[in-house]
């Protein structure tokens, strides 16, 4: 059993297969947190605290006779409010007689066998995993708040989820004003923080820096979890590379408004409280109702890559739901960036023929296809078909690319809706909009207020009769602005601060009513690129269109970035044009392919425009994917490359699960002169087979893990190299 209470001690202990997680319910019943790292021979870590008078940190009250004992410099499981605990709370709310503490004490706990779920949001599932789950209650009786908080223990991944649940207890109304999911207490050590900040066109761009004393805020208020912070974050000592040192992750499994909050307090403890952003959040919680937080995945190792791998393996099996989640994802070609809106059937045969050609196997038809939308001011909201653009309609289309052997895929943006559309003219209502107020636009189109249950309806029906009535393998969902003037004009004024969760409560609803009616569809997540990539995502679909910038080159570090926390099979990786849409930037084909191989592969250009030789080459690459897929999706991912390096160049590596096969592939951003040639150690071989390095030699994976490899001096625009490392004996 993976969970242990110690009855005398009061320790609650969860064990993975190499990490510990220990908890103490103390002689006044408080839940103290102990320790969270490594797997220990010995239990009880509570010889590591040490109470003396802080001074300005006061006393419960029937704790006042002794000044060494303090909530404010107490490590806890999940935090009170109002009485004493000045640090980051986890939860706030006010009682109906305007009272805004309660003091949380342990109740009871229960250990289960399996994984809980969350309902109503996305979670880490059982996939026939060792998992067990705790239960411990907490409860303050004077505001009558229960708080019960779930741990799932999956001991062969290295992973503790975590969520709470808020329940009033009493008779009367609570109104919840933050409900995080979870507190996470680092008490001793010193912490470099590393996040993945960014912008439309540059998301996930990971920054490290050491903690100072003070408050931390990793956050998005644009009721998406963005492209501006993800709800990831490292913790990592100073001295943490890829290969050694401890470090802590912690991933919220929400799409909405999130926040982190990381404090390094007075007495040098770091606390972490992550959950929904309570930032304009209110929750009217009436007798008897609970509120269920979104989940955090947790997990700690020793090194960055190490870290990586464990959120990797649990996203890929325990957190992707779909049919495709460990299988071959189609290589597709989209259309966006060879024609943008000024598409037509004829151009659009043209392109699928060029990549039937070359191995293509998905044709996506992007934005555009359907009424009045001839640019981005017209049409979201009625998904009719264009039959201007396409006199033989979307099935006559569908006809001919399924005739050339291509599967078909459509795009569709269902969350919104353009003023100028048949929707808003006979729904205005349905559009978040503040009463008398002009709303923000962006892209000229406004969110449609999926917290109310017709627009849900009217979504999931014009989907379904799409899905129904086409041929249609594959669905690009995006989503293109952030929610502002957040109201719903059916919700009462006291419940308007519930709009923005309840939204995403109704997506995530949405998303699994339609994926379980449509199981054979390969969804693919967007919002503007990369603007929505997380787990609650992920949950629904495998892959991630990573970002709007398709560089070759700007996408190294986005890709580098998003593969801390995330795998690489969710990754939407594109060949583009060149002069880049984005950058101007020219960049071989070999490279784009090397860049675009890092992920979900697939074409995005005008096949049309190209010469014999090019589409010969993308040809060969498509083969080369194919056969590389189940090694580069299913196998072990390695950085290679620090951040120090990239403005240098980017070298990574795949190894297959059963060691027989490796790719090492390097992109040079910045040819130097005379620089000392690129040298890298190989991560994850048999140190005792031989391998063959790209046919050019043979060696021991002991030799390329210690001695290295060195790349013969690659110069030119961005050039790029990919090793084939085959075990060979
Ligand atoms: C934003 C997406 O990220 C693009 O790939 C494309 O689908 C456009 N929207 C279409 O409007």
């Amino acid at each position: 059993m993976s969970i242990r209470y110690q009855e005398k001690t009061g320790q609650l202990i969860l064990e993975t297969a190499s990490t510990s997680y220990q908890m103490n319910i103390d002689g006044m019943g408080y839940l103290k947190h102990q320790y969270y790292g490594k797997k220990l021979g010995q239990n009880d870590m509570s010889y590591l605290f040490r109470t003396y008078d802080h001074g300005f940190s006061g006393n419960p009250y029937d704790m006042r006779n002794n000044r060494d004992y303090s909530l404010d410099s107490m490590a806890q499981e999940y935090t009170s409010f109002g009485v004493g605990d000045f640090r980051v709370n986890s939860i706030a709310a006010s009682c109906s007689n305007g009272s805004r503490c309660a003091e949380f004490r342990y109740e009871t706990h229960e250990i289960l066998d399996g994984k809980y779920a969350v309902p109503g949001l996305p979670y880490v599932y059982d996939d026939n995993d060792t998992v067990h789950t705790l239960i411990v209650s907490l409860i303050d009786t004077v505001a009558n708040i229960r708080v019960k908080l779930y741990y799932g223990v999956f001991e062969e991944k290295d992973v503790i989820t975590r969520t709470a649940e808020i329940i009033n207890a009493g008779s009367e109304t609570v109104w919840l004003r933050k409900a995080s999911s979870m507190c996470l207490e680092l008490p001793f050590g010193k912490w470099d923080m590393i996040h993945f900040h960014g912008r439309h066109c540059m998301e996930r761009q990971p920054e490290r820096v050491p903690l100072f004393h003070g408050v931390h805020t990793l956050m998005s208020g644009r009721g998406m979890s963005s492209h501006q912070h993800n709800p990831f974050v490292i913790l990592c000592d100073p001295e943490t590379t890829e290969a050694h040192g401890s470090c802590y992750g912690m991933m919220l499994m929400y799409s909405g408004n999130h926040k982190t909050e990381i404090e390094l307090d007075q007495f040098d403890s770091t606390r972490v409280v992550m959950g929904i952003n309570d930032d304009r959040f209110r929750w009217e919680l009436g007798p008897g109702m609970s509120f269920q937080t979104p989940e955090v995945i947790l997990s700690t190792a020793n090194g960055l890559t190490e870290l990586s791998h464990r959120f990797h393996r649990i996203i890929r099996h325990n957190v992707v739901r779909s049919e495709y989640k460990l299988s071959h994802r189609p290589v597709l070609i989209n259309n966006w960036e060879a024609t943008y809106f000024d598409l037509n059937e004829e151009k659009i045969v043209a392109l699928a023929q060029k990549a039937a050609d070359i191995g293509v196997e998905l044709f996506v038809l992007d934005d555009g296809w359907f009424k009045n939308r001839t640019d981005d001011n017209a049409g979201l909201g009625d998904w009719i078909p264009d039959t201007e653009k396409l006199p033989n309609g979307l099935d006559g289309l569908i006809a001919k690319i399924n005739g050339m052997g291509l599967k078909f895929g459509l795009w569709v943006e269902p969350e919104m809706v353009n003023e100028d559309s048949d929707l808003y003219r006979a729904h205005p209502d349905w559009a978040m909009t503040a009463p008398n107020r002009a709303p923000m636009m962006a892209r000229n189109q406004l969110v449609l207020d999926l917290s109310r249950e017709d627009v849900h309806e009217y979504i999931f029906n014009t989907l379904s009769a799409l899905l129904t009535k086409y041929n249609i393998t594959y669905i690009k969902w995006d989503f293109n602005r952030p929610l502002a003037d957040v109201y719903s004009h059916a919700a009462r004024p006291p419940r308007q601060g519930e709009v923005t969760h309840r939204y995403y409560l109704s997506l995530y609803r949405l998303y699994d009513r339609l994926t379980k009616a449509f199981p054979h569809v390969l969804f693919e997540g967007c919002a503007g690129g990369g603007g929505r990539f997380d787990a609650g995502m992920l949950q629904y679909s495998p892959q991630i269109w990573c970002s709007d910038n398709t560089d070759a080159i700007s996408r190294l570090t986005i890709q580098y970035g998003t593969s801390f926390g995330y795998p690489i099979s969710t990754i939407g990786s594109h060949v583009s044009a060149i002069p880049n849409h984005q950058t101007g930037r020219l960049t071989p084909l070999n490279t784009r392919g090397t860049v675009a191989m890092m992920g979900a592969f697939g074409y995005e250009l005008d096949l049309t425009k190209l010469s014999d030789e090019e589409l010969d080459e993308m040809r060969a690459q498509i083969k080369r994917f194919k056969e590389l897929e189940p090694m580069i999706h299913d196998g072990l991912y390695y950085r290679l490359s620090s951040m120090k390096e990239s403005g240098y160049y980017f070298a990574w590596q795949f190894v297959s699960p059963d060691l027989s096969r490796s790719l090492l592939s390097i992109v040079v951003t910045n040819p130097l002169a005379n620089a000392a040639p690129v040298h890298v150690t190989l991560k994850g071989l048999d140190p005792d087979a031989v391998y063959s390095v790209n046919g050019e030699f043979e060696c021991l994976g002991a030799a390329l893990m210690h001695g290295g490899y060195t790349f013969p001096r690659l110069t030119g625009d961005y050039p790029s190299m990919q090793l084939d490392i085959v075990k060979v004996k």
